[in-house]
This record gives C-alpha cells, structure tokens and sequence, in this order.
C-alpha cells in the first residue's frame, strides 16, 4: 500500500550565478522537472531506499553507498522530532537530469524528506523538510548555497543572498511563457568555473567589481519585469546577464551555439544557467514559439526540456 507521494520541482538560476559567490544577489526558480518518492509505512526494520532511475536499492539503516545523502535526512528529521528513526520502504524517481545543475539531489531529498516525515506521522513543514534536505545536500556537495532545497522546498521564485539568505519573490507573472532547459551535454565542473571566474574577477580589479555591480542591478530590473509580467525585459537582461558571463570566461562554445540559435528564433531571452563551461543554458520563449525553437535545437543534437518556470514547491500527491 502507497502511504505517501511527495514531489519536488527542480531549479534554474535566472541571474546572479557566479556574482552570488562575491557578494551580489541572485534569482533562481523552481521548474516544471520534478522528483518523486513513493513511501510505505514498513513493519519491518529498515529504512529501504529504491532508485528507479539508478536501477539501486539500499537499506539505509543497515549500511549506505548510494544514499548516504539521504540517511542524513532521516538522521536530522528523526533527531529533531526527538525520536529513533522510524521504518519505511521509499521509492524514488526523477525526471531532471542528473548533474546538469539543475537541482535534482536536492528535489530527490526534498521529496524524501517530505514522504519520510510523513510516514512518521510529522505534518509538512517547509522549514524542516529544507533543512533536512539540506543536510543530504552537505553529503553531495560539500557546501553548498542552500539554493536547491530552498526552492526545491518553497517553490516560486527566490532572491538569494550570500548574507541576507532567502527572499520569496510573490506576484510574478508568468503567463504565456515558458522556459526552455537546454543542456549541452558537455560535462561541466562547478569548482572549475568558480575558481576560473573567481580568478579572473581579481585580475579585473575595479573594472570587475564595477561589473559586479551591474550584474547585481540586473537582478533589481528583472524583478520589476517579473513583477509586470514584461518577458521582453526579462529576456533583455538574461541577454545581458550571459554578454558578461561570458566575458568572465564562463560561457562555452556549445553555449554560445545555443543561445545564438535561440534569440534567432524568437527567444525573448537566452543564457548559460549555473556553472557554465558546459552544462545548461535556458531560454525563455512564448508559448506560441517554444515548439519551433525546441524543434531546432533538438536537431542540433540537443536535449532540451520545455517548462513552466516559478512552480510550486514540495508537495503530496495524495496518499491512500
Ligand atoms: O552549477 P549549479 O547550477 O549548481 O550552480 C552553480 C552556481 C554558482 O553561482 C556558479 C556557484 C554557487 O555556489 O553559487
């Protein structure tokens, strides 16, 4: 019997990657790519994890190599609800892409957070299940910015600050666009590209600081066009956020390919999204020509996934 199906949405950065690492601000938003867990109640010991994707199954409570990520979830729920972990058989699947950055270990773990709480009798409480999330995330990447939990968790769109931390973006207007995912396929490395950006930033001296600040204000024009509902603008500036990330050396061949091709065919908008130097770029683009641009950049040789950005965050599906 199914006692739970919890589902977390996936994330792209907007703007703001790479500048976040210094000191200005950033936009990520929840996509329309989610992941799964499907949770029984057990009465037997054991925490037993499946993977559909990884084809991987564990009991976490026994020993882990797969999902030790997720047993520091169970550790923080069961810990801060002051109990022993308690039994379940939970089942995962996914449709982001693994490693493209865009956010998938931590939906897995909000999702599974989300399925485990509930299978131990705890009600949703956001806070908890991205904090528990982000204990999972500290397993795969060592420190991260807490950005993928956070809007794996809430949803929507959220400003993120190095020292300010969170702040929910309400009334955006979305309607009629969509956001094409684009990935390159080219392998990417995150510490490479921070370090590359980083060093380059020094040897800028002002010259990149006075970039810094204009990737920073970028962030304050695009929520006004988020909040007016003027993709024209957003695209604009997501135009502009990639002209200088690409000038920080970020950017890739296959990138550029991409989001030239893109803005050829009626993107409002194109750019590299997250690391860079491979991986993922997205575009936003009107309902009436996302089927024609993913047309052509499937041609290409590319995967692109077509979403709704700004969705909701972790939820239950409903349980029986
Ligand atoms: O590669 P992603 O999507 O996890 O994003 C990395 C974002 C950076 O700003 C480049 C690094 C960071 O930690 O914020």
């Amino acid at each position: 019997m199914i006692d739970c199906v919890a589902r977390a949405p996936g994330k792209i950065i907007l703007l703001g990657e790479h500048w976040v690492v210094h000191g200005a601000r950033a936009i990520a938003a929840a996509i329309g790519l989610y992941a799964r867990a499907i949770g029984s109640r057990s009465h037997e010991d054991g925490i037993v994890v499946r993977s559909r994707e990884l084809g991987v199954t564990e009991d976490i409570s026994r020993e882990c190599k797969v999902f030790c990520n997720l047993r520091e979830a169970v550790n923080f729920l069961a810990k801060t609800s002051g109990r022993e972990p308690w039994p379940a058989n939970i089942v995962i699947e996914s449709d982001i892409p693994m490693g493209a950055g865009l956010g998938s270990s931590a939906a897995v773990a909000v999702a599974f957070s989300a399925c485990y709480a509930a299978l131990g009798g705890l009600s949703l409480d956001f806070s908890l299940i991205s904090r528990a999330a982000y204990e999972s995330e500290k397993i795969v990447h060592g420190r991260p910015s807490g950005i993928d939990n956070t809007v794996a968790t809430y949803g929507g769109f959220m400003i993120y600050h190095k020292e300010r931390g969170f702040t929910p973006l309400s009334d955006v207007r979305t309607e009629n666009i969509r956001l094409l995912v684009i990935d390159t396929g080219i392998p990417r490395s995150t510490g490479k590209a921070v370090a590359l950006f980083s060093k380059r930033l020094n040897v800028l001296g002002a010259i990149g600081y006075r970039l810094l600040n204009i990737a920073d204000s970028i962030v304050d024009e695009t929520v006004r066009a988020l909040k007016e509902g003027d993709p024209a603008k957003i695209g604009l500036m997501m135009d502009v956020a990639h002209g200088l990330l690409n000038a920080m050396g970020v950017s890739h061949e296959a990138l550029e390919e991409v989001v030239h091709l893109a803005r050829r065919l009626g993107a409002y908008g194109a750019k590299l999204t997250g690391a860079g130097m491979g991986g993922t770029a997205i575009a936003l683009v009107s309902e009436s020509n996302a089927d024609i641009i993913t047309k052509e950049l499937v041609r290409k040789g590319y995967k692109v996934y077509d979403v709704e950005i700004g969705v909701g965050g972790v939820t239950y599906e409903g349980s029986s």
